[in-house]
Order: C-alpha cells, then structure tokens, then sequence
C-alpha cells in the first residue's frame, strides 16, 4: 500500500503555465496546447526526480571551542542511477525569474507545502527579504499570500499564495472553489499526506479522498479524463 510503503508524501504538482500574465478562464481553457497526466508511470522520469545524493561535511562555526558545528550540504541528482538519463537541472534565480514573471502561484497542503513556499522564496527573495517575510509565513495553519512586485528592481511581478489545506479534503474544496469562482492559478502545488497519518491514519480512507482530489483536479482541465498518455511532458503532472 502506498501510504505506509513509505512513500509518507503524496505529492500532487499541477503546473500549467500558459502565458505570462495572470491568465483568464478563457486562456486557460484555449492555450493548453498538449496534457499529459502521470500517474506513477514507471518508466517517467518525473518519479526520478528525487533520486538524489547528498554530499554533507561539518564546518565549525564556533571560534570560541565550544565545538558548534554546522553543515555543509550540497546535494545533485545520482550519477549512477537511472536518473542519470533524465538531464535533470537546477533552476538558479535568474531561471526562476524568467520563468514565473507574471505568474499566479498557490502552494496549498500542510507544512510540508509551506517549506516549498520557503524554498521557492528564497530563490527570488534576497536575504534581507526573506527575513522580513519568515514571521508571517510561519504563523501556524495559516494561510499566506506575497505578492513579489515588480518595481523593486530586479524582481518579478509574481503573486503567491500559501493555502492551508491539511487535509486532502481541504484541497478538494479548494479545487471546487477555483473551479465555481473561475480563476485558476499558473501554477498549482499541492501536498499533503503527513496530517492526514498523524491525525486519521486510515489508508482505506486516504485512498479515497486522493481519488476524489484527482477527478477535482482532472474536472478543472479543459477537456474529458480521456487524457492522452503519451504525448509530450509539457502541461500537467499528477504524481
Ligand atoms: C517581467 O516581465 C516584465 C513585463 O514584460 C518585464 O518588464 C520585466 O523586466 C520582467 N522581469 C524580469 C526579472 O524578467
Ligand atoms: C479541512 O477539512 C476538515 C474536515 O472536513 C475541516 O474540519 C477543516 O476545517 C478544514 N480545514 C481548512 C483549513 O479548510
Ligand atoms: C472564491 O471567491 C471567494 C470570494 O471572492 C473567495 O473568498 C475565495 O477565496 C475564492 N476561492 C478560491 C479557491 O479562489
Ligand atoms: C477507514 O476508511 C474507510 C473508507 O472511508 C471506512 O469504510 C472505514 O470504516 C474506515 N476505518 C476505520 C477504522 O475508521
């Protein structure tokens, strides 16, 4: 069974992006050219990604002898396994920017999701910033919105928002919201999986909410759920 055979996240990542510039209902519905849904594919390398090694050496941080240490960690994807073939690449700041400039962005799930929020942030934010905005993201089973303007110089017109969704149910109902509202983000990450254990703990039950989240999720897209397998890698990823 999937939710004990360790794989503790579920994590659900729709990433459509269309245009540039917050989309409406009608670009979404007319520009997404080619979808393809995965869905535990064996031979994907979407199930690869996470095939990483790390590399961590203790540093001392502490001249006083009180032996504090800290770690360097710098991790790349295996150059042994499978993954290898995939060409997998780091995204730096400036990739990042190019990429989501203009784009709407919602991360709901628990807070496993909202360390993707820090981490996604930190990659466009400088230091200073993201010290600023820690506080307010980690107000507890809360919901966060940023916007990242571009008037700063050097910065994006991006629009975040942090949903706190613990359960797959809430993100369920999330779905359903965008979906009678009719505004649907760029890009769309979901997540969630450890609340679920710690505070249900029903695998049975776990099976069905994600079933129901997927049909939620597939419901938004333009078309029927006769999706087609085989095309490119570009639009949609269930996985
Ligand atoms: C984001 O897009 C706007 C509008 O095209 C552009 O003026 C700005 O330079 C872009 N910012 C970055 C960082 O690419
Ligand atoms: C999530 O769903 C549960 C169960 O339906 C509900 O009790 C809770 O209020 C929801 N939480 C949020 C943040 O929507
Ligand atoms: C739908 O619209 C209502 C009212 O504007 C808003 O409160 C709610 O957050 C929206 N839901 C979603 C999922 O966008
Ligand atoms: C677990 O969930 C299933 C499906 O929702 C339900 O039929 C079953 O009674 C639940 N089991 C327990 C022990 O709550």
């Amino acid at each position: 069974m999937l939710f004990f055979g360790g794989a503790l996240f579920i994590t659900l990542a729709v990433g459509v992006h269309l245009t540039p510039y917050f989309p409406s209902v009608s670009d979404f519905v007319s520009s997404v050219k080619s979808v393809v849904v995965y869905d535990n594919r064996e031979d994907s390398c979407i199930n690869l990604v996470n095939e990483v090694v790390w590399d961590v050496k203790p540093r001392v941080i502490s001249s006083e002898g009180d032996g504090t240490v800290d770690y360097d960690k710098i991790w790349d994807w295996s150059r042994n396994g499978k993954a290898k073939g995939c060409d997998f690449e780091k995204l730096g700041r400036g990739d990042v920017k190019d990429l989501l400039n203009g784009s709407w962005i919602v991360v709901a799930g628990d807070s496993q999701a909202r360390l993707t929020v820090q981490s996604l942030l930190s990659l466009i934010l400088d230091e200073k910033r993201m010290a600023m905005i820690m506080g307010d993201l980690y107000k507890k089973h809360s919901d966060y919105e940023i916007v990242v303007d571009e008037i700063v110089v050097d910065e994006i017109g991006m629009k975040l928002d942090f949903v706190w969704a613990p359960y797959v149910v809430n993100l369920t109902s999330l779905m359903m919201g965008f979906k009678k509202n009719r505004t649907y983000p760029d890009v769309l990450v979901m997540g969630a999986g450890l609340w679920h254990m710690l505070h249900v703990n029903n695998a049975s039950d776990y099976d069905v909410a994600l079933e129901n989240l997927r049909s939620s999720v597939v419901s938004l897209l333009p078309f029927s759920s006769e999706l087609d397998m085989d095309g490119p890698v570009t639009g949609v990823c269930v996985c």
